[in-house]
C-alpha cells in the first residue's frame, strides 16, 4: 500500500505544467510534490498518476515513490496567490505525494535533441504510454526528468506526470482497448526505440493480478463519484478489465512508424512557415520561438 504522511510546511508551488502542485514537507521529514484534489483537472489524475505510476514502477522502470498525503489547507495560508490559495482550501484531506527529486533537470527538446536513451528503455517507456494512452508524454511536454544531476551518481531518466494517461476514463461508454494512438510526437521518438522488444518483455508482465493490486493502491474518496458505477471497487474492476484487455490486444496499439528527427524538423518549419505567412508584416519580425528551450547542459550523453 501506499504510505501516508502529513503536510508539515508548503514550500511554493510548480506553475511550470497546468495542475500547479505544491512542494511540501512533512512529518516523515521528506520533500514531496503534492498533486492537489482540488485541481482542475480533479481526481481522475490522481487515479491515473497512482494506476500508471505503480504500473511503470512494477514494470521496472524509475518512477519516484508516491505517498497518500494528509494536507490541512491552514499550513500553506501563507500563500501570496489567491487563485493557489482557492485550490489549497479545495483540497483538504488526501491528495498524492510524489518524493521530490532535488536538483532534477527536465527533460527538454533541448536535451532530446542530444538524446542517446537507449533504443529498449526507450521502448519501455512508449509501450507504457501507449498502453495506458498516455497523451502527455511529447516533445514539447516530456514528463521526464534527468536526475541526480549533481555528480554524485550517473544521471538518468525519470517519469514523471501520468495525470493525462488513462483517457479512456473520461468516456467509459465508449472505450475501445484495441485503439491506437498517435504517438508520432512521442518525447522519445525519435530515439530509435524497440517497442516490439518491449513489447515481448513487458505485456506478460502485466497481469490481471498485478493490476488488481494496483487498482486497489487508489483510495476509495477517488472513486466514488464516478457516474456510471455503484462502488470504488466496481470502478476498479472497470481499470482492470480494460488494460487486461488491452494489454492482450498490443498487436493493433504498438505504435512502431517513428518519424525521424529530419522529419519532425521539417514538419516544424512548414508548421512555422505557415504561422509566418499568416501574420501581419510587422509580427514577420518577431522571431518564432514556439518550442524552443531555454540553453540547457546536455545531459543525455549520460542517459543509458
Ligand atoms: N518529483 C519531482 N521532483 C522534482 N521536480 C518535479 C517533480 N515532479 C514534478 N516536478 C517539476 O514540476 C513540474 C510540473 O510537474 P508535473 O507533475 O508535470 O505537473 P503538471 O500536472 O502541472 O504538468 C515538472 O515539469 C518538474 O519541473
Ligand atoms: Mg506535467
Amino acid at each position: 500500500m501506499l504510505r501516508e504522511v502529513t503536510v508539515t510546511r508548503y514550500v511554493e508551488p510548480l506553475r511550470v505544467g497546468g495542475s500547479v502542485p505544491g512542494v511540501v514537507e512533512a512529518d516523515d521529514l521528506g520533500t514531496y510534490v503534492v498533486k492537489f484534489t482540488g485541481s482542475a483537472q480533479g481526481r481522475k489524475a490522481l487515479v491515473a498518476e497512482v494506476i500508471v505510476g505503480e504500473l511503470a514502477r512494477a514494470l521496472g522502470l524509475r518512477f519516484p515513490e508516491l505517498v497518500l498525503a494528509h494536507f490541512d489547507p491552514a499550513i500553506a495560508e501563507h500563500e501570496p496567490h489567491q487563485e493557489v490559495r482557492e485550490l489549497h482550501g479545495a483540497s483538504a484531506g488526501v491528495n498524492l505525494g510524489m518524493d521530490y527529486l532535488p536538483g532534477a533537470k527536465d527533460f527538454t527538446p533541448e536535451v532530446a535533441k542530444a538524446c542517446r536513451v537507449a533504443p529498449l528503455e526507450a521502448g519501455r517507456i512508449i509501450w507504457l504510454d501507449a498502453l495506458t494512452v498516455n497523451v502527455d508524454r511529447t516533445v514539447h511536454s516530456s514528463n521526464l526528468m534527468i536526475w541526480p544531476t549533481l555528480g554524485i551518481a550517473p544521471p538518468r531518466l525519470w517519469l514523471i506526470d501520468h495525470g493525462a494517461a488513462l483517457v479512456f476514463h473520461h468516456r467509459w461508454d465508449a472505450s475501445d482497448p484495441t485503439k491506437a494512438y498517435d504517438f508520432r510526437h512521442h518525447a522519445l521518438g525519435h530515439c530509435t526505440p524497440d517497442v516490439r522488444a518491449a513489447d515481448v518483455e513487458l505485456a506478460p508482465k502485466v497481469t490481471e493480478e498485478l493490476l488488481r493490486r494496483i487498482a486497489a493502491e487508489v483510495p476509495d474518496a477517488w472513486l466514488t463519484t464516478e457516474d456510471g458505477f455503484t462502488s470504488p471497487d466496481e470502478v476498479r474492476d472497470a481499470y482492470v478489465r480494460y488494460l487486461s484487455a488491452r494489454v492482450r490486444a498490443s498487436a493493433a496499439w504498438l505504435p512502431t512508424d517513428f518519424p525521424t528527427r529530419e522529419e519532425l524538423a521539417a514538419e516544424e518549419a512548414l508548421r512555422a512557415a505557415r504561422t509566418q505567412r499568416g501574420r501581419p508584416d510587422w509580427l514577420k519580425r518577431v522571431p518564432d520561438l514556439h518550442g524552443k528551450p531555454a540553453a540547457e547542459q546536455d545531459w543525455s550523453v549520460h542517459l543509458g
